[in-house]
């Protein structure tokens, strides 16, 4: 039987996704092989334990499935046997709690970037379980240049003395020196996790610095630059294998969502062919070209730019919050979310707007569709240019790139 209801809603959210242009960086278009997978009867099983270990009958396939799945993460990430891959996570913000709960007691120490620097809740933010349940040490950015001050990290580990070290941010527009900070690490005896959730696409591509030389962790959501499902994977060396498996089943969750272990396969399967090399390149292109244009019509950018997806529009100086902001671009159709900039004291009243180009490239869009966007950016912050007629533009270049849903 059919639900009039919620097929409207459906119907109404592939239309809203057509017909506006998708700044946000942490969200991506993924295939409709993909979404097939996930909506496919892979979601009805049990099969809580490890492939050769599952807690119920019947999961043949699904040990396949899961093992196929490693077998292909490993490989898109050029990694050996001495490294050990969970794909089980829900998502991410589990996948980093897992990491916690498996590598040091509730009490102990954990160091990661704050909130209003570019790290995420769970790199242990007060609201968090990663800062209620750790003691957690936060480390943030130069406020002058919004830069990431490796000297600052080591003495503040240093003094610290934190057990682990977590490296990686979801709003820092430049590399992250995962080198630096396994230094840092390994000087101090901490474990050093580092969450690529934003950049894993990147770093699988070749197209940012890898941190895999340099930490004892990995955690990644696998639907943002990777454009796969809902999902996360974490990896670890080998000899943490064990703890690191028991700690996300049965530690923090319970059975799989198989679907989900199949849709990460079919993702590093789609993601092992040539064209998604130069889909990481054109995401980088366009952020380029994005951060120029706008810093050409004289919209400041934290850090002055970007070497990765994103960058942050810093709204201190046009007298306009980040939440109004977000308003006039979202009546104009575009989406992007309001964000701290250094030194912001409420993460409720974010002087600044995150922009991203993983969504518009795999829509298609290119350097002249970008420096378009710019421009209407810049009209509607600095000009304050009417939405409705911005609107009318947006719409005009949706209709020319379509969804393929
Ligand atoms: C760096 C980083 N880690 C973890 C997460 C959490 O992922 P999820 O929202 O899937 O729990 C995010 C999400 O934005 C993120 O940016």
């Amino acid at each position: 039987m059919k639900d009039k209801i919620l097929d409207k809603l459906i119907k109404e959210e592939v239309k809203r996704q057509q017909k506006t242009i998708n700044l946000i960086p942490s969200e991506n278009y993924a295939s409709s092989e993909i979404l097939e997978v996930m909506g496919s009867v892979l979601m009805n099983k049990y099969s809580e334990g490890y492939p050769g270990k599952r807690y119920y009958p019947g999961n043949k396939i699904y040990d396949q499935i899961e093992l196929l799945a490693q077998e292909r993460i490993r490989k898109l990430f050029n990694l050996g046997k001495n490294w050990h891959i969970n794909v089980q996570p829900y998502s991410g913000s589990p996948a980093n709690l897992a990491v916690y709960f498996s590598l040091i007691d509730f009490g102990e120490s954990i160091m990661g970037m704050r909130l209003d620097a570019g790290g995420h809740l769970t790199h242990g933010h007060r609201v968090n379980f990663s800062g209620r349940a750790y003691k957690a040490i936060q480390y943030g950015v130069d406020l002058g240049d919004g830069l990431l001050n490796y000297d600052e990290i080591e003495r503040l580990a240093e003094q610290r003395q934190p057990k682990i070290i977590v490296s990686g941010a979801t709003a820092y527009p430049r590399e992250i020196d995962f080198k630096k900070i396994g230094k840092i690490a390994r000087r101090i005896g901490a474990y050093h996790v580092a969450d690529i959730s934003h950049i894993a696409g990147l770093v699988s591509a070749g197209e940012h610095p890898s941190p895999f030389n340099d930490c004892d962790v990995v955690t990644l959501t696998t639907h943002k630059t990777l454009r796969g499902p809902r999902a996360a994977i974490i990896i670890c060396r080998e000899d943490l294998a064990d703890r690191i498996d028991r700690s996300v089943f049965p530690g923090i969750q319970g059975g799989p969502h198989n679907n989900q272990i199949a849709a990460i396969a079919l993702m590093a399967f789609q993601n092992s062919q040539p064209d998604f090399k130069s889909y990481q390149k054109q995401v980088l292109k366009n952020a380029q070209i994005l951060a120029e244009t706008l810093q050409d019509k004289g919209i400041k950018l934290v850090t002055n730019g970007t070497d990765n997806h994103l960058m942050i529009i810093d709204l201190k100086s046009l007298d306009l919050s980040g939440k109004e902001a977000e308003k006039i671009l979202e009546q104009a159709g575009i989406t992007a979310n309001r964000n701290s900039v250094p030194g912001d004291m409420s993460p409720q009243n974010p002087s600044g707007i995150r922009l991203g180009t993983p969504a518009i490239t795999t829509r298609g869009m290119k350097e002249e569709e970008v420096r378009q966007i710019a421009g209407w950016i810049s009209d509607l912050l600095l000009k304050k240019s009417k939405p409705v007629a911005v609107k009318k533009q947006v719409d005009i270049l949706c209709n020319k790139f379509p969804l393929e849903y």
